[in-house]
Protein backbone atom coordinates (compact mmCIF):
# COMPACT_ATOMS: atom_id res chain seq x y z
CA UNK A 1 0.00 0.00 0.00
CA UNK A 2 1.61 3.35 -0.72
CA UNK A 3 1.60 6.25 1.90
CA UNK A 4 -0.82 7.94 0.80
CA UNK A 5 -3.34 5.06 0.56
CA UNK A 6 -2.37 4.81 4.62
CA UNK A 7 -3.47 7.96 5.49
CA UNK A 8 -6.90 8.01 7.29
CA UNK A 9 -9.07 11.41 5.96
CA UNK A 10 -10.75 11.68 9.11
CA UNK A 11 -7.11 12.23 11.26
CA UNK A 12 -5.53 14.81 8.58
CA UNK A 13 -4.00 17.82 10.61
CA UNK A 14 -6.55 20.85 9.43
CA UNK A 15 -3.65 23.24 9.78
CA UNK A 16 0.09 22.14 8.49
CA UNK A 17 3.36 24.54 8.62
CA UNK A 18 6.61 24.25 7.34
CA UNK A 19 9.75 25.69 7.98
CA UNK A 20 11.43 25.19 4.28
CA UNK A 21 15.11 25.17 4.77
CA UNK A 22 18.21 23.36 3.63
CA UNK A 23 17.97 25.51 -0.45
CA UNK A 24 21.71 27.01 0.33
CA UNK A 25 22.98 23.66 1.29
CA UNK A 26 21.79 21.75 -1.52
CA UNK A 27 22.83 24.47 -4.27
CA UNK A 28 26.11 24.22 -2.76
CA UNK A 29 26.72 20.56 -2.86
CA UNK A 30 25.70 21.05 -6.34
CA UNK A 31 28.57 23.77 -7.00
CA UNK A 32 25.85 25.98 -7.35
CA UNK A 33 25.04 29.80 -5.84
CA UNK A 34 22.20 29.90 -3.13
CA UNK A 35 19.98 31.14 -5.36
CA UNK A 36 19.82 28.10 -7.64
CA UNK A 37 18.68 26.24 -4.41
CA UNK A 38 16.19 28.91 -3.81
CA UNK A 39 14.47 28.51 -7.48
CA UNK A 40 14.38 24.70 -7.31
CA UNK A 41 12.94 25.18 -3.77
CA UNK A 42 9.68 26.43 -6.02
CA UNK A 43 8.92 22.81 -7.24
CA UNK A 44 8.73 21.44 -3.60
CA UNK A 45 6.37 24.16 -2.20
CA UNK A 46 4.31 23.14 -5.49
CA UNK A 47 4.24 20.24 -4.52
CA UNK A 48 3.26 20.40 -0.65
CA UNK A 49 0.24 23.17 -1.69
CA UNK A 50 -1.08 20.66 -4.45
CA UNK A 51 -0.95 18.05 -2.29
CA UNK A 52 -2.17 19.53 0.78
CA UNK A 53 -5.21 21.19 -1.72
CA UNK A 54 -6.07 17.23 -2.97
CA UNK A 55 -6.26 15.62 0.74
CA UNK A 56 -8.71 18.41 1.81
CA UNK A 57 -6.05 20.51 4.65
CA UNK A 58 -7.52 23.28 4.99
CA UNK A 59 -4.68 25.59 6.19
CA UNK A 60 -0.85 25.01 4.95
CA UNK A 61 1.95 28.07 6.14
CA UNK A 62 5.29 28.13 4.73
CA UNK A 63 7.98 30.49 6.48
CA UNK A 64 9.37 31.41 3.17
CA UNK A 65 11.39 34.50 4.65
CA UNK A 66 11.99 35.50 8.18
CA UNK A 67 13.00 38.45 9.84
CA UNK A 68 16.39 37.75 9.99
CA UNK A 69 16.63 36.53 6.60
CA UNK A 70 17.04 40.47 6.02
CA UNK A 71 20.73 40.25 7.35
CA UNK A 72 21.94 37.85 4.59
CA UNK A 73 23.75 39.29 1.58
CA UNK A 74 21.87 41.76 -0.71
CA UNK A 75 22.61 40.02 -3.52
CA UNK A 76 20.70 36.89 -1.70
CA UNK A 77 18.16 39.17 -0.67
CA UNK A 78 17.53 40.79 -4.06
CA UNK A 79 17.55 37.81 -5.50
CA UNK A 80 14.76 36.22 -3.13
CA UNK A 81 12.46 39.21 -3.51
CA UNK A 82 12.74 39.05 -7.28
CA UNK A 83 11.58 35.12 -7.40
CA UNK A 84 8.95 35.93 -4.94
CA UNK A 85 7.68 37.57 -7.61
CA UNK A 86 8.07 35.80 -10.35
CA UNK A 87 6.67 32.66 -8.72
CA UNK A 88 3.53 34.46 -7.54
CA UNK A 89 2.89 35.26 -11.36
CA UNK A 90 3.80 32.27 -12.92
CA UNK A 91 1.75 30.66 -9.98
CA UNK A 92 -1.64 32.44 -9.72
CA UNK A 93 -3.24 30.27 -12.13
CA UNK A 94 -2.90 26.97 -11.03
CA UNK A 95 -3.66 28.49 -7.83
CA UNK A 96 -7.14 29.61 -9.42
CA UNK A 97 -7.33 26.28 -10.48
CA UNK A 98 -6.34 24.77 -7.13
CA UNK A 99 -9.24 26.60 -5.58
CA UNK A 100 -6.45 27.94 -3.37
CA UNK A 101 -6.97 31.40 -1.29
CA UNK A 102 -2.85 33.36 -0.71
CA UNK A 103 -3.04 35.21 2.75
CA UNK A 104 0.80 36.57 4.23
CA UNK A 105 1.50 36.57 7.70
CA UNK A 106 4.72 39.38 8.91
CA UNK A 107 6.01 42.80 8.33
CA UNK A 108 4.74 42.60 4.59
CA UNK A 109 5.61 46.77 4.42
CA UNK A 110 8.96 45.98 4.60
CA UNK A 111 8.73 44.20 1.24
CA UNK A 112 9.69 45.96 -1.81
CA UNK A 113 6.60 47.78 -3.86
CA UNK A 114 7.14 44.90 -6.92
CA UNK A 115 6.62 42.25 -3.84
CA UNK A 116 3.55 43.93 -2.42
CA UNK A 117 2.01 44.67 -5.50
CA UNK A 118 2.30 41.07 -6.84
CA UNK A 119 1.34 39.73 -3.30
CA UNK A 120 -1.79 42.03 -3.79
CA UNK A 121 -2.63 41.24 -7.00
CA UNK A 122 -2.95 37.39 -5.63
CA UNK A 123 -4.30 37.62 -2.81
CA UNK A 124 -7.22 39.86 -4.64
CA UNK A 125 -7.96 37.15 -7.20
CA UNK A 126 -8.20 34.06 -5.13
CA UNK A 127 -10.16 35.71 -2.43
CA UNK A 128 -12.96 33.93 -3.17
CA UNK A 129 -11.45 30.19 -3.45
CA UNK A 130 -12.84 28.36 -0.72
CA UNK A 131 -10.04 25.27 -0.49
CA UNK A 132 -6.77 25.68 1.04
CA UNK A 133 -5.80 28.88 2.63
CA UNK A 134 -2.05 28.85 1.65
CA UNK A 135 -0.44 31.34 4.18
CA UNK A 136 3.31 32.80 2.98
CA UNK A 137 5.27 34.00 6.28
CA UNK A 138 7.53 36.69 4.41
CA UNK A 139 9.34 39.33 6.65
CA UNK A 140 7.77 37.33 9.49
CA UNK A 141 9.10 36.65 13.38
CA UNK A 142 7.20 35.47 16.05
CA UNK A 143 8.50 38.20 18.58
CA UNK A 144 7.82 40.99 16.12
CA UNK A 145 4.18 39.34 15.90
CA UNK A 146 3.98 39.27 19.47
CA UNK A 147 5.11 42.75 19.98
CA UNK A 148 2.56 43.99 17.51
CA UNK A 149 0.26 42.21 19.43
CA UNK A 150 1.42 43.51 23.15
CA UNK A 151 1.52 46.80 21.58
CA UNK A 152 -2.64 47.00 20.14
CA UNK A 153 -3.71 45.37 23.69
CA UNK A 154 -2.24 47.83 25.21
CA UNK A 155 -3.24 50.67 23.59
CA UNK A 156 -7.25 48.83 23.03
CA UNK A 157 -6.60 48.47 27.22
CA UNK A 158 -5.43 52.50 27.24
CA UNK A 159 -8.63 53.66 24.94
CA UNK A 160 -10.78 51.61 26.93
CA UNK A 161 -11.73 49.02 23.92
CA UNK A 162 -10.95 46.33 25.83
CA UNK A 163 -10.63 45.47 29.60
CA UNK A 164 -7.48 43.70 31.28
CA UNK A 165 -9.74 41.39 32.70
CA UNK A 166 -10.71 40.32 28.98
CA UNK A 167 -6.96 38.77 28.00
CA UNK A 168 -7.41 35.74 27.23
CA UNK A 169 -5.79 32.89 25.47
CA UNK A 170 -8.39 33.63 23.16
CA UNK A 171 -7.94 37.04 22.93
CA UNK A 172 -4.20 36.95 22.50
CA UNK A 173 -4.69 34.61 19.31
CA UNK A 174 -6.92 37.38 18.09
CA UNK A 175 -4.40 39.77 18.26
CA UNK A 176 -1.99 37.69 16.31
CA UNK A 177 -1.54 38.16 12.52
CA UNK A 178 -2.70 34.03 12.27
CA UNK A 179 -6.17 35.27 13.72
CA UNK A 180 -8.84 32.75 12.46
CA UNK A 181 -6.60 30.52 11.65
CA UNK A 182 -6.08 27.38 14.06
CA UNK A 183 -3.16 26.17 15.59
CA UNK A 184 -1.44 24.27 13.27
CA UNK A 185 -1.35 20.47 14.15
CA UNK A 186 1.79 19.33 12.94
CA UNK A 187 5.05 21.57 12.30
CA UNK A 188 7.40 20.30 9.67
CA UNK A 189 11.36 21.37 9.24
CA UNK A 190 13.42 19.92 6.56
CA UNK A 191 17.22 19.78 6.33
CA UNK A 192 18.20 18.15 9.71
CA UNK A 193 17.89 21.46 12.04
CA UNK A 194 15.99 21.16 14.71
CA UNK A 195 15.10 24.45 15.67
CA UNK A 196 11.71 26.83 15.57
CA UNK A 197 14.02 29.77 14.21
CA UNK A 198 11.05 32.42 15.53
CA UNK A 199 8.20 30.96 13.66
CA UNK A 200 4.73 30.66 15.46
CA UNK A 201 5.82 30.80 19.10
CA UNK A 202 2.64 30.71 20.61
CA UNK A 203 0.52 29.05 17.98
CA UNK A 204 2.95 25.89 18.46
CA UNK A 205 2.56 25.49 21.80
CA UNK A 206 0.77 22.13 21.30
CA UNK A 207 1.63 21.19 17.42
CA UNK A 208 3.51 17.93 16.65
CA UNK A 209 7.22 18.53 15.38
CA UNK A 210 8.63 16.38 12.73
CA UNK A 211 11.95 17.23 11.37
CA UNK A 212 13.54 15.37 8.56
CA UNK A 213 16.86 15.63 6.90
CA UNK A 214 15.91 15.77 3.44
CA UNK A 215 16.79 19.49 1.86
CA UNK A 216 13.79 21.90 0.98
CA UNK A 217 14.47 21.71 -2.67
CA UNK A 218 14.18 17.51 -3.12
CA UNK A 219 10.78 17.44 -0.84
CA UNK A 220 8.05 15.69 -2.52
CA UNK A 221 4.99 14.42 -2.32
CA UNK A 222 6.23 11.51 -0.93
CA UNK A 223 8.02 13.11 2.14
CA UNK A 224 4.99 14.87 3.09
CA UNK A 225 2.79 12.19 3.06
CA UNK A 226 5.34 10.30 5.01
CA UNK A 227 5.13 13.18 7.75
CA UNK A 228 1.20 13.54 7.73
CA UNK A 229 1.74 8.82 8.63
CA UNK A 230 3.64 10.06 11.50
CA UNK A 231 1.44 13.07 12.97
CA UNK A 232 -1.38 9.59 12.47
CA UNK A 233 0.46 7.93 14.75
CA UNK A 234 1.37 10.45 17.25
CA UNK A 235 -0.99 10.27 20.29
CA UNK A 236 -1.24 13.57 21.34
CA UNK A 237 -2.31 14.31 24.80
CA UNK A 238 -2.67 17.79 26.04
CA UNK A 239 -0.79 17.00 29.42
CA UNK A 240 -3.98 14.62 29.81
CA UNK A 241 -2.75 10.80 30.98
CA UNK A 242 -2.94 8.22 27.62
CA UNK A 243 -5.54 6.10 29.64
CA UNK A 244 -7.93 9.28 29.62
CA UNK A 245 -6.83 9.68 25.52
CA UNK A 246 -8.08 6.39 24.93
CA UNK A 247 -11.73 6.50 26.50
C1 LIG B 1 15.66 28.19 3.36
O1 LIG B 1 16.88 27.72 2.91
C2 LIG B 1 15.15 29.37 2.58
C3 LIG B 1 15.23 30.66 3.32
C4 LIG B 1 15.58 30.80 4.55
C5 LIG B 1 14.86 31.84 2.55
P1 LIG B 1 18.25 28.36 3.38
O2 LIG B 1 18.59 29.47 2.45
O3 LIG B 1 18.20 28.72 4.81
O4 LIG B 1 19.25 27.17 3.14
P2 LIG B 1 20.42 26.69 4.11
O5 LIG B 1 19.84 26.48 5.46
O6 LIG B 1 21.46 27.76 4.10
O7 LIG B 1 20.91 25.41 3.48
C1 LIG C 1 14.25 29.81 8.85
O1 LIG C 1 15.37 29.30 8.18
C2 LIG C 1 13.56 30.80 7.98
C3 LIG C 1 12.94 30.29 6.77
C4 LIG C 1 12.86 29.03 6.41
C5 LIG C 1 12.35 31.29 5.93
P1 LIG C 1 16.82 29.87 8.43
O2 LIG C 1 17.75 29.05 7.61
O3 LIG C 1 16.85 31.32 8.19
O4 LIG C 1 17.02 29.61 9.98
P2 LIG C 1 18.34 29.42 10.85
O5 LIG C 1 19.18 30.61 10.60
O6 LIG C 1 18.99 28.17 10.38
O7 LIG C 1 17.84 29.30 12.24
MG1 LIG D 1 18.57 27.70 6.51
Amino acid sequence: MSIKDQLIAERLPEHVAIIMDGNGRWAKQRGNSRIFGHKHGVTAVREVTEASAELGVKYLTLYAFSTENWGRPKTEVDALMALLVSTISSETKTLLKNNVKLNTIGCTETLPKSVRAKLNDCIQKTSGNTGLTLTLALSYSSRWELIEAVKNIASDVKENKLDVSEISDGLIGDYLSTAGIPDPELMIRTSGEHRISNFLLWQLAYSELYFCDILWPDFRREDYYRALLDFQSRERRFGKTGDQIKK
